[in-house]
């Protein structure tokens, strides 16, 4: 991370006095929204871990007040820990902070509980904000402010489809909250293809990704930079990602039994796992489980919790392919970041309406064909937070544009998510492209 020097309140000039206040006001914003998040779980329910990739509620809880602890309030104030054995349980994948709890046995945490973790988040919060309204403005650390309120948006996202799939796994199928709209049931009078456009562009050389941060003041992480140029050759883009009826027919047409539909290992994984349609559909294709229980399935919601895999195969059977990142963010780029994020409270992916581009931002994940690799001249940020995203480039795949659980303010055009072949517990569908015929 870039350092600034140490300035005291009496120095405090207006535009770095401003910086501390906005950080100041968010820092309560998004600690509150994550206790909100957390509210409707119970003390079994947040520390279930249904699977490897998934963490217990409690853990994001605890992991993200870590952050704050680990990086900011110890680093920068020489702040002692809470509980010094708490580095080991909460360190994610930080190999240069020390050893770690074992990722997939997260879920036998049952100490510290989850008061004593909300005690944790309290003390900590109380330290950061003595810390950022004392005399001594943490000037030189504030850039780790800002990365660990965007790291806790991110885990407010994981938080919610980690308790989705652990509610799922549960044969009471038990909703995360029982009060979530349910969708008005829309007759199966539509069509496949109903309201899809193809948007057509000409080869071009774009300018994608963003200026590094923190040199640059808006916050991007450091595998979207640097900024460079890519060529996009000519192709056409889908107004809007692929609903739920139109994935239906594929499956319906024998799409996960065709062999030549899939990639070699995607084949593979369907036959191991026996995966006959998307994560949460049941077998009816009539109804799917959401975060607020099982709801009758809307044909035309866009289709997720897809794998990357079934997003290609769904896509070759089309007659299509999956978008590259470049030309995803070339779509993108200029449009307002609107859309179903989770701010809008419906924490599942709607219909959307209208003949031109839509829904490139928030109700589903869109898998992209671009493997998540390095851009060209990528340099990890220095220290421990290098190991943010950087070393995670191999065997990846880009996501594009946030979901219906991203918060509104953590999205942007050159934001690049990343998931294996396999993940489908994430909010993530898929919009078509194709090349000239
Ligand atoms: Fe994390």
């Amino acid at each position: 991370m870039t350092r600034h020097p140490p300035v005291h309140t009496a120095a405090r000039g207006p535009e770095l006095a401003a910086r501390v206040a906005s950080l100041r006001t968010r820092f309560d914003a998004v600690r509150a929204r994550t206790r909100a998040l957390a509210a409707p779980i119970g003390a079994e329910d947040a520390m279930v871990q249904s699977m490897d990739d998934a963490s217990p509620a409690k853990w994001h809880l605890a992991h993200t007040t870590w952050f704050f602890e680990r990086f900011a309030l110890m680093a920068g104030s020489g702040c002692r820990a809470v509980d010094p054995q708490w580095d080991f349980l909460f360190n994610s994948y930080y190999e240069s902070v020390g050893p770690m709890h074992a990722r997939p046995r997260r879920g036998l945490l049952s100490r510290p509980t989850l008061a004593q973790v909300l005690d944790y988040r309290d003390v900590v919060d109380d330290r950061m904000r003595a810390w950022l309204d004392g005399p001594t403005p943490p000037a030189d650390l504030l850039d780790i402010v800002e990365l660990g309120l965007q790291h806790e948006q991110q885990h407010q996202e994981l938080l919610l489809t980690d308790i989705k799939h652990a509610f799922w796994s549960n044969p009471l199928a038990p909703a995360y909250r029982a009060d979530l709209p349910e969708t008005p049931a829309i007759p199966e009078t539509g069509t496949s293809g109903a309201g899809m456009r193809w948007i057509e562009r000409d080869e071009a050389i774009v300018r994608i990704g963003a200026a590094p941060w923190p040199q640059a003041a808006a916050f991007a992480y450091d595998n979207e930079s640097p900024r460079h140029r890519a060529l996009v050759t000519a192709h056409a883009l889908a107004s809007r990602p692929v609903s739920n009826r139109e994935y239906r027919d594929f499956v319906d047409d024998g799409g996960y039994r065709t062999a030549a539909l899939w990639l070699s290992a995607g084949w593979d994984t369907v036959q191991r796992r026996q995966w006959t349609h998307p994560l949460y559909w049941d077998d009816d294709h009539a109804r799917e489980f959401t975060l607020g229980g099982w709801r009758t399935l809307q044909p035309d919601a866009p289709v997720c919790h897809l794998s990357h895999f079934e997003a290609d195969a769904f896509a070759r059977w089309a007659g299509a392919r999956l978008p590259t990142e470049m030309e995803w963010e070339q779509a993108a780029t200029g449009l307002a970041v609107a859309g179903n994020f989770a701010d809008d409270g419906r924490l599942h992916p709607h219909a959307g309406d209208g003949a031109g581009l839509r829904q490139m931002f928030g109700d589903v994940w869109e898998w992209t064909s671009s493997a998540y690799t390095a851009y060209p001249g990528f340099r990890p940020w220095p220290g421990s937070l290098g190991e943010y995203n950087g070393k995670f480039m191999c065997g990846q795949w880009v996501l594009r544009g946030g979901s219906c659980a991203t918060p509104r303010t953590h999205m942007r055009a050159s934001y690049r998510n990343f998931f294996p072949s396999d993940a489908r517990w994430q909010f993530a569908g898929l919009r078509l492209a194709r090349d000239p015929a």
